[in-house]
């Protein structure tokens, strides 16, 4: 079966085609337009989509030598409701005008199981953290739809974070993939800023009920961050951008680790913006656990991650009607 996937929740406007083989095509547009307000602006964004939506897809279809697929998926939420609402509207509409079924999709079901593109893919059941700019969740994936939170930010998403920061330091927007490369340059231990849930992280044990334990914070390190570069005349941007991602690293390494020995789970995928990140990616592979690390394209936003979760919930018999609508709130596995 071949699947046409778009995504327009944030400020990638992306489409691709799947099959049960792999990916066929995977067209990514990443608005620019954004940087020099540093952050994503709803309306831009939106605007941005409308321009670009049937390009990214038609070059999508194009590419996989495709007219017609057999099913449309589309973000459906959570995300800017604008922009999720350009990509919903024009696949229900080709949906339509093809007379093929239309499915809308969870964009974090889509971060959390773009691991299964992965040859090899991990089997269910797998822990797998979602790390982007409006999330940060740790999972325990039990099969399809089937989901149990484990842990979460109690405020900012870890992605956030590193924008915030960013931010502060004066660089650019977004600012992860930039404090990962200035990183490379500094010393991650040259200051120490603050480990998340300090008074909770000598707990090996937990129970699943007791998810508590496990949530996570990033504002106290965010202020900690501002503190610094106020009173630290002269300060090294690239050891506070390697201390800084030092001290969020360890905070999302302690919660999979704890999760893993609490479920019995030993298998960790990762998903997100976040998961891009070139010292969250080489580390994970030291805790003794088996990884399954999406090549960083399908770490950020994409249209393969939302045809390929699609395909699967069709496959299980799931339908959207075309009278459904797009959702700015979402929980993964709420229907
Ligand atoms: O998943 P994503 O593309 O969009 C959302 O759904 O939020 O994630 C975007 C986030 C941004 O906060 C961005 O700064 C962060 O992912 N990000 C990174 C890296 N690449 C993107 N964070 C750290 N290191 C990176 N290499
Ligand atoms: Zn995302």
């Amino acid at each position: 079966m071949r699947v046409l996937g778009i995504e327009t929740s944030c400020d990638e406007t992306a489409a691709s085609v799947v099959t049960e083989a792999g990916v066929l095509s995977d067209i990514i547009w990443s608005q620019q337009i954004h940087e020099e307000f540093g952050g994503v602006v709803p309306e831009l964004a939106s605007r941005a989509h409308i321009e670009k939506v049937v390009s990214c897809t038609r070059a999508a279809l194009e590419e996989a030598k495709l007219e017609v697929p057999e099913l449309v998926c589309v973000t459906a939420g959570p995300g800017l409701m604008g922009a999720v609402l350009v990509g919903f509207c024009y696949a229900k509409a080709l949906a339509l005008g093809w007379g093929v079924p239309f499915i809308g999709v969870n964009h974090l079901e889509g971060h959390l199981l773009s691991p299964l593109l992965n040859t090899p893919a991990p089997e269910f059941p797998f822990l797998s953290l979602v790390v982007s700019g409006g999330h940060t969740t740790l999972y325990l994936a039990k099969g399809i739809g089937d989901y149990n939170v484990l842990a979460q930010t109690i405020d900012d998403a870890a992605g956030e974070a590193y924008d915030k920061v960013a931010r502060m330091m004066g660089l650019g927007y977004p600012g992860g993939p930039i404090i990962d490369q200035l990183a490379k340059n500094g010393n991650p231990k040259a200051i120490h800023f603050p480990r998340a849930n300090k008074l909770s992280m000598g707990r090996t044990k937990i129970q699943l009920s007791d998810r508590k334990e496990l949530d996570v914070s990033f504002s106290g390190l965010k202020t900690a961050v501002r503190n610094y570069l106020e009173k630290t005349e002269g300060w090294v941007p690239e050891d506070v951008a390697a201390s800084f991602q030092d001290a969020v690293i360890d905070v999302l390494l302690n919660r999979i680790k704890r999760a893993a020995e609490s479920t019995n789970v030993y298998r960790i995928a990762i998903g997100g913006g976040v998961a891009a990140n070139s010292e969250l990616r080489q580390r994970l592979t030291t805790i003794g656990l088996e990884c399954f690390i999406p090549p960083r394209t399908r770490c950020t936003d994409n249209g393969a991650m939302i045809a390929s979760v699609g395909r699967l919930r069709y496959i299980n018999g799931f339908r959207t009607p075309f009278n459904g609508t797009a959702r700015s709130r979402w929980k993964v596995g709420e229907e």
